[in-house]
């Protein structure tokens, strides 16, 4: 048995571009190529990576959104690499999604009440039975108080509300089928940071009070230090260190993470200024990732062992892992 709610094992996966009749014919974009990660029960994994490293596709493999290539997932402790829609769906109510654009996931011509209710009326009850109006509208109530909406504005349509308005209205749909995880992807990214601040807290208020177990995705590492009990960094469609928060945001072990960091703001009055870390070149490209340690080509700690050895994701002390020869003690 795992303590694990949700975990990755050596998770790939690529997407195929261009055709046989293509020039040069078809080419295998590395997404994610090889990633192991778990979240334990009730906490709060922040997913952290510029633009492109593979963070969305990550998460839409853990909630089974995408068929993977490679390695397995694990929910509840059951593998769930390989079930098809039929044997997935008992599962998707535990297994739920944020996404960043609230506008684009509610169709615009359906009332709230519909909105948040849809979840109820598509997947049956306990017991394989349908709900009964009553039923539904109770628990329309209770969503809405959960996610501080008000009951009187449940006949109002999307365009009516604010963008974090919108996003409570997500987040009460997915809700509404009691979920065990939420993966929210760039779930605040979109919203002015007073507001940001409000759906963070009220992210932090539901766990604590039904228990539910985050991925939280997103760019910007000031709002995945605040909400995240562990973090892990993605380079590339790879992770390369994970660790608790506070200690990865005080002494990162991989450079990747420590020129991240060095780009933020200090979040904290008498917290330590970082020497900015200019990364040399572009991120390379997934269709053509170098080899050794994928980070070589930018690090400003590559050695020669470096171009050749891909170092794995190991212990290096304090609860961190990272996969670097050098890491910073
Ligand atoms: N459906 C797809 N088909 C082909 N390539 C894809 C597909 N989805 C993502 N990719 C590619 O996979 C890589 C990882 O993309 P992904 O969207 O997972 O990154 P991300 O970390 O979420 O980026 P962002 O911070 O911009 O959201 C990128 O190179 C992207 O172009
Ligand atoms: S293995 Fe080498 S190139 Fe990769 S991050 Fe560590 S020092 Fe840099
Ligand atoms: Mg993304």
């Amino acid at each position: 048995m795992t303590a694990a709610l949700l975990e990755a094992e050596n998770l790939s996966k690529h997407f195929t571009l261009g055709g046989r009749f293509s020039p040069g014919g078809p080419q295998v974009l590395r997404a994610v190529d090889g990633v192991s990660l778990a979240v334990a029960r009730g906490e709060t994994l922040g997913l952290v990576g510029e633009s492109g490293c593979g963070k969305s596709t990550l998460g839409r493999c853990l909630v089974r959104l995408y068929d993977v290539s490679g390695g397995a997932v694990r929910f509840e402790g059951r593998d769930i690499t390989h079930l098809g829609e039929g044997a997935l769906r008992p599962l998707r109510p535990r297994l739920q999604m944020v996404f960043q654009d609230p506008s684009s996931s509610l169709n615009p011509r359906r009332r709230v009440a519909d909105l948040i209710t849809e979840p109820l009326r598509v997947h049956p009850g306990p017991g394989g039975r349908a709900r009964g109006r009553g039923e539904i509208r109770d628990r329309l109530h209770d969503l809405m108080d959960l996610v501080g909406l008000a009951r009187e504005h449940l006949d109002r349509y999307p365009h009516e509300f604010s963008g974090g308005q919108r996003q409570r209205i997500g987040i009460a749909r997915a809700l509404a089928l009691e979920p065990s995880l939420i993966v929210a992807d760039e779930s605040v990214s979109a919203l002015d940071v007073s507001v940001q601040a409000q759906i963070i807290n009220l992210f932090m208020d539901l766990q604590d009070r039904l228990g539910i177990t985050y991925l939280f995705i997103a760019h910007d590492l000031s709002v995945v230090r605040q909400i995240s009990t562990r973090t892990a960094v993605m380079y590339l469609g790879s992770v390369v260190e994970t660790g608790d928060t506070e200690t990865l945001f005080h002494r990162p072990a991989h450079p990747y993470t420590e020129a991240l960091l060095s780009a933020v703001p200090v979040a904290h009055a008498g917290e330590a200024r970082r020497r900015r870390i200019v990364l040399k070149g572009d991120v390379p490209s997934p269709l053509n990732p170098p080899p050794g340690c994928r980070f070589h080509t930018r690090c400003p700690k590559a050695q020669e062992r470096c171009r050749i050895e891909p170092p794995a994701l190991r212990d290096v002390g304090d609860g961190r892992m990272a996969a670097c020869h050098f890491p910073n003690e």
